[in-house]
């Protein structure tokens, strides 16, 4: 380790993969990112060529590393992996691609998922892996591959995560690491291994998963053939790394207990650390391996979150977006500026955002969302606040269910486009009943692979020593005054929720 250093962090994502470069002291030097497509062979499904993020993750580094400026590429020092997670690479004797990996958010096996839940059953799987089953996670895509591809399950004799795979591309060698891990639906989270009961009362081999290190740990070394494409030096460290919501706490700096992150994107993810193993006793959250050695996260995703305020903008605020490109300002803000015009509780309307159903805290995938309790004196106003409301109402859902297991949720970094309006900040605080603080820059999970890759080096002594030294907040909001009235509207919302799912689509 010198003080030259630089770390690099590749983050391989849905649509694209983004790579940084931070030094020594786990300053960003610079960022880059080069995309890869998705296909989508029928509805419901979703699949991506393993070949095409090698090749992304190529065109990533060569960019980063052109801009962080001459020598760059011999300064690099280790690498670290983050991905989207849940997704299935399957691959022969040989390490060949057998099929095109099946994505996080391919739903083909959701019979399989309803199946496994009446048997082994949730209490089983509980025990097992802490966790419910969703048809995101691996294994239920590989009973899928069993069940309707005999012969490229029989010949699958390995199964990767997504990034994991590009660790055997970068290093020849497979090997996992606990975060993602805990997403595959057979890892058994408490005590950060595969459970072997339940892969045996599944019908799969051990063999076909690879072993584990922890996310710090340098588990592998670049090749010459991998060196050689993405010009750096052979026999760098390539860190565990972690999935992407993972490395996203550690970018975010999210690594002690009593600090939870929620990010607003297209779906809203609530994520707690934990100093213990925790789950919930139904499942309603997600119980994983944090990428930090003997810590665990407690995970809730919201299936549209921001995702519902597009849709209302998109098909019932249209002249917002008209309104919003002659005043030459943005339609969101516009809709924050209505709904601020409404009363905390918009008036007694509740707007329920399950339009894709919901993962957390309510796993059903089949509810459906709308608007309760409309009247003829609601205005634009009030149906704006309902729909920013009933978002937030969903994500708070989550942190009453940290809460009933103990963990302390006094501050929420907020990040993600929901953190851009004002509006929905203050809101957030008073829905939360907990001080949001915003961060000087987030350079998300690829930022938190390399922080991983500089703490395996020796850069830092530990992943939270890292996350102190780089991660700054640069501005919190306290609930207000509308706290109360707000924790009104919610128990409506509560209770217009319990309607919806007798409502089925
Ligand atoms: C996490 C999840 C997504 C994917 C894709 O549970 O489904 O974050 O990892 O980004």
């Amino acid at each position: 380790m010198t003080q030259s250093d630089l770390f690099l962090g590749l983050d391989l994502g849905t649509t694209s993969t983004k790579a940084v470069l931070v030094d020594a002291e786990g300053a960003l030097v610079a960022e880059a990112s080069a995309e890869h497509p998705v296909a989508y062979p029928r509805a419901g499904w979703s699949e991506q060529s393993p070949e095409d993020w090698w090749t992304s993750s190529i065109a990533a580094t060569h960019a980063v590393v052109a801009l962080a400026g001459a020598n760059a590429s011999t300064r690099v020092a280790a690498i670290g992996l983050s991905g989207q997670m849940h997704g299935l690479v399957a691959l022969d004797a040989q390490g060949a691609v057998l099929r095109p990996c099946i994505l996080w958010n391919d739903s083909r096996s959701a019979d399989i998922c309803d199946r496994w839940m009446r048997a082994p059953g949730l209490a089983t799987l509980l025990r097992t892996t802490g966790n419910r089953i969703f048809s995101g996670f691996q294994a239920p895509k590989l009973q899928w591959m069993k069940e309707h591809e005999p012969a490229l399950f029989a010949a699958t004799a390995h199964v990767l995560l997504p990034k994991d795979w590009l660790r055997y591309r970068l290093s020849g060698v497979m090997m996992g690491e606990p975060s993602d891990a805990s997403g595959t639906g057979v890892f058994d989270c408490a005590h950060r291994t595969w459970s072997t009961e339940l892969l045996s009362t599944l019908g799969f081999a051990r063999s076909l998963f690879p072993d584990i290190a922890e996310s710090p740990v340098h588990s592998s070394t670049l090749s010459s053939a991998a060196a050689h494409a993405l010009g750096l030096r052979v026999g760098i460290g390539i860190a565990g790394g972690a999935g992407d919501q993972a490395a996203g706490a550690i970018g975010s700096g999210i690594v002690e207990e009593g600090t939870v992150s929620c990010v607003i994107g297209t779906s809203g993810v609530l994520f707690a650390p934990s100093a213990q193993w925790r789950a919930t006793p139904h499942g309603e959250l997600h119980a994983f391996c944090h990428a930090i050695p003997a810590k665990w996260h407690l995970m809730g995703v919201v299936l549209s979150a921001g995702g519902s305020l597009r849709w209302f903008r998109d098909h019932l605020a249209t002249d917002a977006i008209a309104e919003a490109s002659q005043r030459g300002v943005d339609a969101y803000d516009i809709l924050a500026a209505r709904a601020a015009r409404s009363t905390p509780g918009a008036r007694g309307l509740v707007f329920l955002p399950y339009l894709t159903g919901e993962r957390c805290p309510i796993p059903d995938a089949h509810m459906r969302g709308g608007f309760l309790g409309l009247d003829v004196t609601h205005t634009r106003d009030d149906i704006a606040r309902a729909v920013f409301e009933g978002i937030t109402f969903a994500l708070a859902g989550n942190i009453t269910v940290l809460r009933s297991l103990g963990l302390k949720v006094n501050r929420v970094r907020l990040s993600g486009g929901g953190a851009k309006s004002p509006f929905w900040r203050q809101l957030c605080a008073d829905a939360f009943d907990a001080e949001i603080a915003l961060l000087e820059t987030d350079a998300g999970a690829a930022m938190g692979a390399a922080i991983l890759a500089a703490v395996g080096a020796g850069a830092f002594a530990s992943v939270e020593a890292a996350c102190a030294a780089t991660v700054r907040e640069r501005c919190s909001i306290m609930p207000g005054v509308d706290a109360s009235r707000l924790a009104r509207a919610h128990v409506k919302f509560d209770e217009a929720t319990r309607h919806a799912q007798g409502f089925r689509h």
